[in-house]
């Protein structure tokens, strides 16, 4: 869009504080308003504006929704075989070259008191490892184990990207090969008004905010990366947040399933532990897969009880997906299909006086999980929460670095006890995924090995 176009625009869309604002800037500040104005799509934030203000008055969850089809934790033998066979299935793609990871890296840790990316915050317990280190050491273990290409996107956002790439710079890339690290930015959009105004963030821009993980679908085509992944042969990428130190990357296991039901996009869940957890909840939403957000589901469904007393819709999201590359790419074919959410939120801008203030404003973003439903085959696998999640969220109570550390300490003192090593209770222990990837890993490396353990333990 040229200044011009860009003018008429906020013309036609009432936006004159926003004209009178540019109209009174030097040349030089004019100029870099307008280029930082052409980075956004300013049409699609007054489109999504009036289709808000149509939707608010009738915002109630409609439709048809039920008990998905859910794999369950392997319990029976012929489970535990199933299992077993698609782990086969998994570790083959992963061998041959199937397979990529992104990790959705685009907050701070603001709310964890860490004013830095994220995946910056030191979370294992007892060598301080940061997210990042913790899951880029998981790529390279897998690389090595399965002696593949494994590539690792990292999706950032403007306000931490340059903090993010000289994290990975300064630690030698956790020690991967920094050819197969890719760092890309997720877009933003434009905050507004409940009356439709634009807002200043400072003299030369527009308040804005992050377009939400689901961005990270967006972004990846935009940035060539998914047609570079599709023409060098890779089929499925593995998708995760960085807040969650327990998942377990491209797990063979469940990359089998989604291969074997031919799925397009697929979810881990877990049980959910309270009717009032902060998760989403997996569901069947006429006839469809989908994925609720706690905040949009609500009441009744959200309280429901089967015969027995327990929760109905009891599984609750872990934000661990693989999506095939060409349900990527189609999503992406006419337009980006996902839709936009909208969330209040106060921010403090600059005002037509000149002077800062806070006001309530609207939000869009997109949610990588309304991507399921799009999905003609999908594949839901139920895992054990101790043992693959345990988000760092919060600064202290549930979901925190606390609740994270003990996690961690007791998902190792397990793998170790089917070692046959007994940690004493008061002693912490922390496996490196360079040792030991998994239990089996862990107990093919030390059966036999009769260790005693005196003191806390890193295996490394
Ligand atoms: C999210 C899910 C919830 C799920 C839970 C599991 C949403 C709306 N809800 O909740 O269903 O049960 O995780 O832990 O996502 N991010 C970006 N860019 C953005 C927004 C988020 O990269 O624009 C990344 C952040 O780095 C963060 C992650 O996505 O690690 C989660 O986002 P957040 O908004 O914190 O979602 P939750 O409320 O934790």
């Amino acid at each position: 869009m040229d200044n011009r176009a860009i003018l008429d625009l906020l013309q036609v869309k009432n936006q004159d504080h926003i004209i009178h604002h540019v109209d009174r800037l030097p040349p030089n500040k004019k100029s870099k308003f307008f280029q930082n104005c052409n980075d956004l799509d300013l049409d699609l934030v007054f489109r999504l504006h009036n289709e808000c203000c149509a939707s608010k008055t009738t915002l109630s969850l409609r439709g048809n929704i039920k008990v998905p089809r859910i794999v369950s934790l392997p319990v029976r033998e012929n489970e535990r075989k199933s299992h077993y066979e698609s782990k086969l299935v998994g570790e083959s793609l992963i061998s041959n070259g199937k397979v990529a990871v992104l990790i959705v890296a685009g907050g701070q840790g603001v709310r964890l008191g860490h004013n830095r990316p994220k995946g910056t915050f030191p979370v294992s317990p007892i060598m301080k490892k940061t997210l990042f280190q913790l899951l880029s050491e998981q790529v390279r273990a897998l690389s090595f184990r399965y002696n593949a290409k494994i590539p690792l996107l990292i999706m950032t956002s403007v306000e931490n990207h340059d903090d993010t790439v000289l994290f990975f710079d300064t630690h030698n890339f956790f020690g991967l090969d920094q050819n197969s690290v890719y760092f890309f930015q997720q877009g933003m959009l434009p905050t507004i008004t409940p009356e439709g105004k634009l807002l200043l963030k400072d003299e030369t821009s527009l308040f804005v905010n992050p377009d939400g993980h689901g961005g990270s679908l967006s972004a990846l085509n935009k940035s060539g990366l998914l047609d570079m992944l599709m023409e060098q042969g890779f089929s499925e990428l593995f998708y995760c947040q960085i807040d969650n130190p327990l998942v377990r990357i491209a797990d063979p296991v469940f990359l089998g399933y989604h291969s074997q039901a031919n799925s397009q996009c697929s979810t881990k869940v877990v049980r959910r532990q309270r009717i009032d957890e902060k998760v989403g909840v997996y569901v069947s939403l006429d006839g469809k897969d989908a994925i609720l957000e706690y905040s949009d589901f609500g009441g009744k469904h959200m309280e429901a009880l089967d015969d027995n007393g327990e929760i109905l819709y009891w599984a609750g999201n872990t934000a661990i997906h693989i999506m095939n590359l060409s349900f990527v790419k189609t999503l992406n074919t006419h337009g980006f299909a996902l839709p936009y959410h909208c969330a209040n939120k106060n921010v403090e801008i600059l005002d037509s006086k000149g002077t800062r203030k806070n006001v309530d404003a609207w939000k869009f973003e997109t949610f990588v999980f309304d991507a399921i439903p799009f999905a003609e085959r999908t594949c839901c696998m139920e895992v054990d929460r101790s043992e693959e999640f345990s988000p760092v969220k919060n600064k202290s109570g549930p979901d925190s670095p606390s609740t994270a550390h003990e996690s961690m300490v007791k998902l190792h003192k397990r793998w170790l006890h089917d070692a046959g090593i007994i940690v004493p209770h008061e002693r912490l222990v922390e496996i490196s995924p360079l040792f030991s990837l998994d239990r089996e890993e862990l107990i093919s490396k030390l059966k036999g090995t009769n260790m005693q353990v005196e003191s806390d333990l890193y295996l490394a």
